[in-house]
């Protein structure tokens, strides 16, 4: 589904991404680990043209990606940050189908039928009419992840999803992707939470220093020989 060819990608004099080769398959979990600043949200970045490759290629379903067609990849490439990313000044509802009205992917009534459907299944159908301000972390990023899913995408980028929650939400929005992932979802995550992983991974891709220093199933990784990547997964919350 997705392949990423040879991809470079320097800020100034800084080489950020080197040589990264990676492919993800219809259905596949991969995990992205690895230090601070080893390129991770870089490489995510990267995928959806929000940074463009200084040189490689992005292919998707066999396509490549380029700043001409990166339009239509955006929408079925979905991205889910730390942050959140919500309009503060739209309400819940609001948020949620603004962009697929806008690309037609649903008609507005059908928008707000679907989201509706949505709210409820993450339980928040009370809170169509408020503000994000008025959500918890954990509230947020679900409604965020519900945003993504308006949109169809095929595969979603998510980066450090739960980071920025208080431990009591992590699990809530954990849940929700592991549901994604049961119905066979296409998922890139990079997180730290190692119990996580552990679940979720199809594939654990250790970075370090803007490469790919080693991939692998979670059994193959624990049991390499590179202590940086046994430690990182020894590390279990
Ligand atoms: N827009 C930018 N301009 C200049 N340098 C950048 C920019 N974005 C990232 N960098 C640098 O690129 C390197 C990799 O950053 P990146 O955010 O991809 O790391 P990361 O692996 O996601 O780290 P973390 O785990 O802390 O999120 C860092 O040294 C960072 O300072
Ligand atoms: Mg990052």
């Amino acid at each position: 589904m997705l392949k990423i060819e040879k991809v470079n990608k320097n800020f100034g004099k800084l080489k950020i991404l080197k040589d990264i080769n990676l492919e993800v398959k219809k259905g596949d979990r991969v995990v992205i680990i690895g230090p601070s600043g080893s390129g991770k949200s870089t490489l995510l970045r990267c995928i959806n043209y929000l940074n463009k490759p200084d040189s490689g290629k992005i292919y998707f379903n066999d396509e490549i990606i380029n700043d001409k067609n990166i339009a239509i990849y955006r929408q079925k490439i979905g991205m889910v940050f730390q942050s959140f990313n919500l309009f503060n000044n739209l309400n819940v509802i609001e948020n949620i189908i603004l962009a697929p009205v806008k690309l037609g992917i649903y008609s507005f009534d059908e928008a707000k039928k679907k989201a509706i459907e949505y709210l409820k299944r993450i339980d928040l159908a009370d809170k169509v009419s408020v503000y994000p301000s008025s959500l918890s972390g954990g509230q947020k990023q679900r409604v965020a992840i519900v945003r993504t899913l308006m949109m169809k995408p095929e595969i979603i980028l998510f980066d450090e999803p739960t980071s920025a929650l208080d431990p009591e939400m992590v699990k809530e929005v954990q849940e929700l992707m592991i549901e994604l992932a049961n119905e066979g979802m296409t998922m890139v995550i990079v997180t730290h939470e190692v119990s996580f992983v552990k679940r979720v991974a199809t594939k654990i891709v250790f970075m370090d220093e803007g490469k790919i220093i080693l991939e692998g199933t979670y059994d193959e990784m624990i049991n390499s020989e590179n202590e940086s990547v046994k430690l990182f997964l020894s590390n279990i919350k």
